[in-house]
């Protein structure tokens, strides 16, 4: 059910006034099929919502209900577009409006149809006063993509709710109801492509038979708007189809990447196109023939550009170089190639400069590649966030990552603003759930309308979620929105203040690790981030360090230059400090590193309270589901707390601060 539970109007007058206005829906959409799932999605939604199934409109004479259709297909739409000024509303947008008694859904496009029929559901759902509705929506961006890390055989890579709900094996003749569910789901958050592949890429699925297995499932995702995108392993034409060299710039590679593109489309007509990690992590990539990122990249953008399809080349990229700063990386390797990609080549930036961190300062290559349409990558699967164990809802960190302001003394410079579409990576599995922990649901819920709206306030987004997941009780809405927006902070204190990162335990990355400096490459060391000893803490990233921050623009790096002036949730990620360096409120680096430790667990036995206040006013399964997991939050944000500062105070020498209580 996940969001689209469409519970019955409980209160017997209001779903009567709602039952009058929606008699009917009466669809002049042309018949396509992404328009029929619009007027089918409707019917099933109302139904469940009103208690009766509309009728095929356009109903009695007197009879209100719904008109939806496309500019120029409808006499109804025709009368009030005739006295309304609706912009164009481009190939995904709508306009919903109560217009004379009836509700007008009116697009240029099938997909806004869709879109603009999950919008009036939600708005049913939330009891909206029909006659209030005036909305034209058109998505940010136009690529609204999720990226599945999961394997051929049925694992996922850092996926915390079972395994793949893809199920290769019995493809493509066995169609699990669960596809289904998942496109309808994604569609109704406004999600527009999926990638079904692991960035870490497995050649097989270029073979035939693993190609007519992806069209079954792009056959399913077609009606809800869904394109279909694969991941490219960059050695496939070795792997795949026996050439000695994959070397992009060699005829027979270049040939052989145009087939396979010809062979896709054959099956896959609106195929999305490739998702590409390469030289990166150990995947092959063009470096192995001296040929650069972009080089590798206009090779498939070209193979898919007749096609209409486009290349998304990450810049996930590090490599073991001594003394270097894994943060410089991708940009030092990218800004360079800015201007070389083929116009359908978008780069794909993860949120931060290491990565996925429970907060990064937004990696500056975001600012730093003017001529190449860029895509930000979050996660949503939350491999350092606490995994599928601890709740976090991570729209609070989406919303920080979209409003930063990397030109801060000039306009256009919010990332939301440099960026050309969104991907996150997917936490959905075979969980009975889809996501394991049910809250994961709403992270899955925030990306998507984030991808569509990207300036829509976190905080809206929980109530929303909360009032479409547990129903219309308001003091339901408020705790949980409550909890949702205590979370981010919460896990961010109990885990990295003040500008710690990558202190996880290693491989795994479950849990604290900040002492382990062993391993083979220096930058897998949770202790290179850090650094502790027994005067200071912290990475120097200014001029006097690695000098990362020269990276950024003028304006955004300067207020970072100073520790005085840098905010202290950042505080450690740019400065080397001493343990005494005394911050803004007084309090010293060190008390100040073990009171907010110390707030992050209290912040966590808030949300516990919260949620054991609304026993009763939810079901019993959902609720003792959340409950055991947030006990296992609390006694792990207490490890976490115990566990660092056990181990900074052997370092430094110092005492526990005032207020900290002692380990058992
Ligand atoms: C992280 C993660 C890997 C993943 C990689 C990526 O390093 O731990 O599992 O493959 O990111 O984004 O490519």
């Amino acid at each position: 059910a996940l969001w689209l539970g469409h519970q019955l109007i409980e209160d017997s007058i209001v779903r009567q006034d709602y039952r009058a206005a929606l008699t009917f829906i009466d669809g002049s959409t042309g018949g396509g099929e992404v328009a029929t799932t619009a007027t089918n999605e409707l019917r099933r939604g109302l139904s469940e919502l009103l208690g009766v199934q509309p009728l095929r409109g356009p109903g009695e004479a007197g009879a209100h209900g719904i008109y939806l259709g496309l500019r120029g297909r409808s006499a109804r739409l025709d009368h009030y577009l005739a006295t309304a000024d609706v912009p164009d509303l481009g190939s995904e947008g709508y306009h919903l409006v109560y217009h004379d008694g009836d509700v007008l859904l009116l697009a240029d496009d099938e997909p806004g149809l869709l879109y603009g029929a999950f919008d009036l559901l939600r708005q049913v759902q939330a009891l909206t006063d029909l006659r209030s509705l005036n909305r034209t929506e058109q998505p940010a961006y136009a690529h609204r993509i999720l990226n599945h890390w999961d394997n051929l055989d049925g694992t996922v890579e850092r996926g915390y709710a079972g395994f793949s709900i893809w199920n290769w094996h019995q493809l493509p003749e066995y169609i699990d109801q669960r596809y289904v569910d998942y496109a309808r789901a994604n569609a109704s958050i406004g999600i527009n492509g999926t990638v079904v592949t692991n960035v870490n890429a497995n050649s097989l699925i270029f073979r035939e038979d693993y190609l007519d297995k992806a069209k079954a499932l792009a056959d399913i995702f077609r009606p809800y708007g869904i394109k279909l995108y694969l991941t490219a392993r960059f050695s496939s034409p070795m792997e795949l189809g026996g050439l000695d060299t994959a070397d992009p710039l060699d005829p027979a590679v270049i040939a052989w990447w145009k087939e396979k593109v010809e062979e896709i489309y054959a099956r896959i007509p609106d195929f999305g196109g490739f998702l590409v990690k390469a030289n990166s992590e150990g995947q092959p990539g063009p470096w192995e023939y001296g040929r650069t990122h972009a080089e590798g990249a206009n090779v498939l953008a070209d193979a898919l550009a007749p096609h209409g399809g486009i290349v998304v080349w990450r810049a996930f990229v590090y490599s073991d170089e001594a003394g270097r700063d894994r943060f410089r990386e991708a940009y030092d390797e990218f800004t360079p190639l800015d201007g070389r990609f083929r116009n359908n080549v978008l780069v794909q930036i993860k949120n931060g400069p290491i990565d996925f961190q429970p907060r990064e300062p937004v990696s500056p290559l975001f600012a730093a590649m003017p001529r190449t349409p860029l895509m930000l990558e979050l996660q949503i699967t939350k491999e350092y966030l606490g995994q599928g164990t601890h709740l976090v809802g991570l729209a609070s960190m989406y919303e920080e990552v979209l409003g930063t302001d990397l030109r801060p003394t000039e306009p256009g410079g919010e990332v939301h603003q440099l960026i050309s579409g969104i991907a996150g990576v997917s936490n959905i599995g075979t969980a009975r759930n889809w996501t394991g922990n049910l809250f994961g649901q709403a992270d899955w819920f925030a990306f998507g309308r984030l991808a569509w709206a990207p300036q829509t306030a976190a905080r809206e987004i929980f109530a929303e979620w909360a009032g479409l997941t547990f129903g219309r009780d308001p003091e339901v809405i408020d705790s949980i929105t409550q909890m949702l927006a205590l979370s981010y902070p919460a896990c961010v204190n109990y885990m990295t203040p003040l500008g710690l990162h990558h202190i996880m335990n290693t491989g795994h990355h479950y849990g604290p690790g900040p002492w382990i400096d062993d391993l083979g490459r220096a930058d897998w060391n949770p202790y290179y981030y850090h650094g502790a000893t027994r005067d200071s803490i912290g990475f120097d990233r200014t001029s006097t360090g690695s000098d990362a921050l020269s990276q950024y623009p003028e304006g955004f790096a300067r207020r970072y230059a100073d520790p005085a002036t840098t905010p202290e949730k950042f505080l450690l990620w740019f400065h080397r400090l001493p343990w005494d360096y005394e911050l803004a409120g007084g309090n010293t680096l060190w008390r100040e590193l073990g009171l907010r430790y110390q707030l992050g667990v209290e912040q966590v036995g808030e949300m516990a309270d919260i949620w054991s206040g609304l026993e009763g006013r939810i079901d019993a399964e959902r609720f003792r589901h959340v409950s055991q997991h947030l006990a296992i939050q609390q006694r792990e944000a207490e490890w976490w707390r115990d566990a660092c500062l056990a181990y900074f105070r052997s370092v430094s020498g110092r005492p526990l601060p005032e207020g900290v209580p002692a380990p058992p």
